[in-house]
Parts: C-alpha cells; sequence; structure tokens
C-alpha cells in the first residue's frame, strides 16, 4: 500500500476526463495532475517537441514522487510513450485512440476518429489502425483548434457547434456510425459531438480502461491507496486563476490549483 500520488499529465485541462475516470474506480488516491497550459496544444507541435517536452514533466512528476505517471494525452502518448517508459523509473501508462472497441462495436464497419494532428500522424497511430482496423474502414479526422475551445471553456453553444461543424460534416459524410473521442479534450463536449453527429452514431472514449489499467498495474505492485478519502491537486504551468475557472465549470466543483515553473522547451508562439 503507498499514499504517494498517481502524477497524470496532459498539455492543458483535457486529461482531466481521465483523471475523473480514476477518481471515481481509486477513490482512495491522491492524484496530482499536471496541466501544461502555457504549451497547450500539444496537437500542432513536432513530434520531437513533444516527445522533450513530455520527458521534462514526466521527470518533474517523479521527482514530486508520483508513483505511476499516467499520459491522459494521445498526443504524448503517441510521441514519447517509448521514451518516457526508457527514461522514468516508475511505470507510465499511455494513452491511445479507442480503435480496437470501436471496430469491433462498428455494426457497418465504418468508423470516425477525431484526434489532433500529432496523434493521427504518429507511427503509434499508423500501428493500431494497421493492427485493430482489418476488414473495416478507418476515417482519421484531425481537429485542430478543438482543444484550445475546451481550454476556452466554451463547451457548449452555438460558437461551438460552429467550431465543430467542420469536423463532424466530413465524418457525418463518410457515413461512420462510430466515433472515437481521440483527444482527451474532446470528452468534455461529447454533448455537442453526439448532437452534431446524430443519435445512431455511437461515441467511445479510452478514459474508462486507463482506470482500470491504472487500478491494475498499482495492484500488482503492491501500491494500490486503498484507505482513506483521496484527493485531486492540479498544478498548471498557466495561469493558475483562469485554470481554476475553467476547471470548475468542467468539474462541477472547484479544485485547487497551483501555478508551477517547469522550464524546459520555449513555447512556440502561434
Ligand atoms: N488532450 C490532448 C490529447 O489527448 C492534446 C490536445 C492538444 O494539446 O493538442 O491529444
Amino acid at each position: 500500500m503507498s499514499h504517494a500520488p498517481v502524477g497524470v499529465f496532459d498539455s492543458g485541462i483535457g486529461g482531466l476526463s481521465v483523471a475523473r475516470e480514476i477518481r471515481r474506480a481509486l477513490p482512495s488516491e491522491e492524484i496530482l495532475y499536471f496541466a501544461d497550459t502555457a504549451y497547450v496544444p500539444y496537437g500542432d507541435r513536432t513530434t520531437e517537441w513533444v516527445r522533450n517536452r513530455s520527458l521534462t514533466v514526466g521527470r518533474y512528476l517523479q521527482e514530486r514522487g508520483a508513483k505511476v505517471l499516467v499520459v491522459a494525452c494521445n498526443t504524448a502518448s503517441g510521441a514519447a510513450l517509448e521514451a518516457l517508459r526508457e527514461h522514468l523509473a516508475v511505470p507510465v501508462i499511455g494513452l491511445e485512440p479507442a480503435v480496437k472497441p470501436a471496430v469491433r462495436e462498428s455494426a457497418a464497419g465504418r468508423v470516425g476518429v477525431m484526434a489532433t494532428t500529432g496523434t493521427l500522424r504518429s507511427d503509434r497511430y499508423a500501428r493500431l489502425v494497421s493492427a485493430h482496423g482489418t476488414g473495416a474502414t478507418v476515417v482519421a479526422q484531425a481537429c485542430p483548434g478543438l482543444a484550445d475551445t475546451v481550454e476556452e471553456g466554451i463547451l457548449a453553444g452555438e460558437e461551438l457547434d460552429r467550431r465543430l461543424e467542420p469536423f463532424v460534416a466530413q465524418l457525418r459524410e463518410a457515413g461512420v456510425d462510430t466515433v472515437v473521442l481521440g483527444c482527451t479534450h474532446y470528452v468534455f463536449i461529447r454533448d455537442a459531438i453526439a448532437r452534431a453527429l446524430g443519435p445512431e452514431v455511437r461515441l467511445i472514449d479510452s478514459g474508462g480502461a486507463i482506470a482500470r489499467q491504472t487500478e491494475r498495474i498499482l495492484r500488482e505492485r503492491g501500491e494500490l491507496a486503498d484507505a482513506g478519502e483521496g484527493s485531486l491537486r492540479i498544478l498548471t504551468t498557466g495561469p493558475a486563476h483562469e485554470v481554476a475557472a475553467v476547471v470548475t465549470r468542467i468539474w462541477g466543483d472547484p479544485l485547487p490549483v497551483e501555478h508551477v515553473h517547469v522550464p524546459g522547451e520555449e513555447p512556440i508562439s502561434a
């Protein structure tokens, strides 16, 4: 049994959709959530940049005592999972778009994947589709700017629908009946995506699977916190007040948010 924190990391607040599943499955765990807000989005950056930055953040969370690192970001997992596993001493759990269950569940054999440009460009994604996409048509839909929309706190309404439309229009045309939410931010706008795609389209994400994997790994290592009430603390490289305001909206309750300075790669201006 260990009361060291579970480190969870994303480019921003999207990974809170994964933290929520971990919280549900493992209510006694302390979760230390890292939102790299000063550098969000990762999705349009180079693979090398994301790999280096993910290593910096992974090392930082390890130094802060994390007993496991959950990379709650498809883009960072696609770019950096192998490197993180090689360089960190703690176990590293990564995320990948839920292509496998989506292909299994699609009656028409037509699956859409909404994700960042970085995720869809990664070798990991190519391997995923060639391993699990056999016999189905898998339509990749990059959604540049959509994670930023969630970071801005635009979670419903006309402005969101307007920004979503070009992405969902192509998926509707492609006739998919199952869509993978391949970016952790998109889970927070699930209702708007569902409405835009229509009632016959099923949406799938990976949050629950990651929570189960986290539980399994901690159990195997004898490191589960199995007594007492856990907590969730957020560290951000961005402005704590602004991040806290959006967190309250997506989480439903306020959570403690602390600004941290984690130097490394320079932010790349747009
Ligand atoms: N939430 C992230 C993902 O799962 C990345 C969004 C971004 O920073 O571009 O892919």
